[in-house]
């Protein structure tokens, strides 16, 4: 089989294509032939060393995919060779075979490509643990989204829209704003030409916004501060602007703010199980009922790897990208 390998950290130019046996399934495992593997930001950094994640090099990059069961491992009971499957990789999603644990798994939403099942999982997952476990979202509330023209941000639009709160989103392209508008957020600023702060305030009558959901960081968080209500939750989701911001403590005192870490991945790991149990029941659910699919702005074959994270990179892509196997 073909899969992408990481030998030395750098620019997504240093990724090459390997001949590597398909692997086997260990106990509790399942081979999957991927159909489909999803590009996330935390993908380019990690192929540049610099996510928190460092895998030994060399590594098969890549976090979730879909495609179908290959071969199940022993005291594996749910799964069957034929299945259509959603799995996470710790990475590995690069290839066209890959091992994972039978709990990285769930059910391919039926009537999905391959690709829209693969970009699902870790947008979803994210927008879901920040807006309804951390924030707890309420109906009528007003949710303000940078990023929103990304793959967790554009998530986090969907799941705000069906939870019932009126969004804000934010991003630096009229072109990829439309798209978001046509998912669902009731009103877009292009962070280029107009001020969030003010158009935040403008739909509030001077209030603010009640939740912000923060992929982007740097002076986009630290400007939040002036969009949020007084006691509004602060929702710390990532720094595609490049590095972390400084939040001024008394700004956080006067307003009476909640600062919130979003850490989805780790949620099922550090955090009660319930979690999980959640995005069990409710992720399957919010597919099915067409809440939350995908929007996939770019799709690539497995060679052009480089390509993909450098298009996610260079701010290209709306919503997701994704690799094609088949
Ligand atoms: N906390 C968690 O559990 C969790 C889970 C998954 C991902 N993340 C993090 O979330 C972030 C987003 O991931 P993603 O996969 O959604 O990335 P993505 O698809 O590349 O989206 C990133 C968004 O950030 C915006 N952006 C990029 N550079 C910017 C800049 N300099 N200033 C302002 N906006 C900028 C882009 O919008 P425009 O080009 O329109 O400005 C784009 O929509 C990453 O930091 C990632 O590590 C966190």
């Amino acid at each position: 089989m073909r899969a992408v390998i990481c030998d030395r950290l750098g620019d997504p130019s240093v990724l090459r294509i390997e001949e590597r046996p398909i692997p086997r399934a260990g106990a509790g495992e399942v081979v999957v032939r991927v159909g489909a593997a999803a590009v996330n930001f935390p993908d380019v950094l990690m192929v540049a060393g610099g996510y928190q994640h460092k895998p030994a090099l060399p590594f098969v990059p890549g976090l979730e995919g879909a495609g179908t069961i290959h071969e199940v491992g022993a005291d594996v009971s749910d799964w069957r060779v034929g299945d259509r499957a959603i799995f996470g990789a710790k990475p590995g999603a690069f290839a066209e075979y890959v091992a994972v644990p039978a709990r990285a798994l769930t059910r391919a939403p039926a009537g999905w490509s391959h690709s829209e099942a693969a970009a699902f999982r870790v947008a979803a997952q994210t927008a879901y643990h920040a807006l309804v476990h951390r924030a707890a979202l309420k109906r009528r509330e007003v949710l303000l989204v940078h990023g929103a023209t990304g793959g967790v941000g554009l998530a986090a639009v969907q799941l705000g829209k069906h939870l019932g709160a009126q969004v804000i989103a934010t991003g630096s392209d009229d072109a990829k704003l439309a798209v978001v508008k046509e998912q669902g957020a009731d009103l877009t600023v292009n962070l280029r030409e107009a001020d969030f702060v003010a158009v935040s305030k403008g739909m509030t009558d001077g209030r603010g916004a009640d939740v912000i959901y923060d992929p982007v960081g740097g002076e986009v968080l630290e400007k939040s501060v002036r969009a949020a209500a007084y006691g509004a939750r602060l929702l710390v989701v990532g720094f595609t602007s490049g590095g972390p911001s400084k939040l001024m403590s008394n700004h956080i005192l006067i307003k009476g703010l909640a600062v919130l870490g979003v850490r989805a991945g780790e949620s099922t790991i550090r955090q009660s199980r319930t979690f999980a149990d959640d995005y069990a029941r409710d992720l399957p659910a919010l597919a099915a009922q067409g809440v939350m699919r995908p929007h996939i702005s770019h799709r690539f074959p497995l060679e052009r790897v480089a390509d993909a994270l450098l298009a996610l990179r260079d701010r290209k892509v709306v919503g997701k990208a994704v690799i094609e196997m088949e």
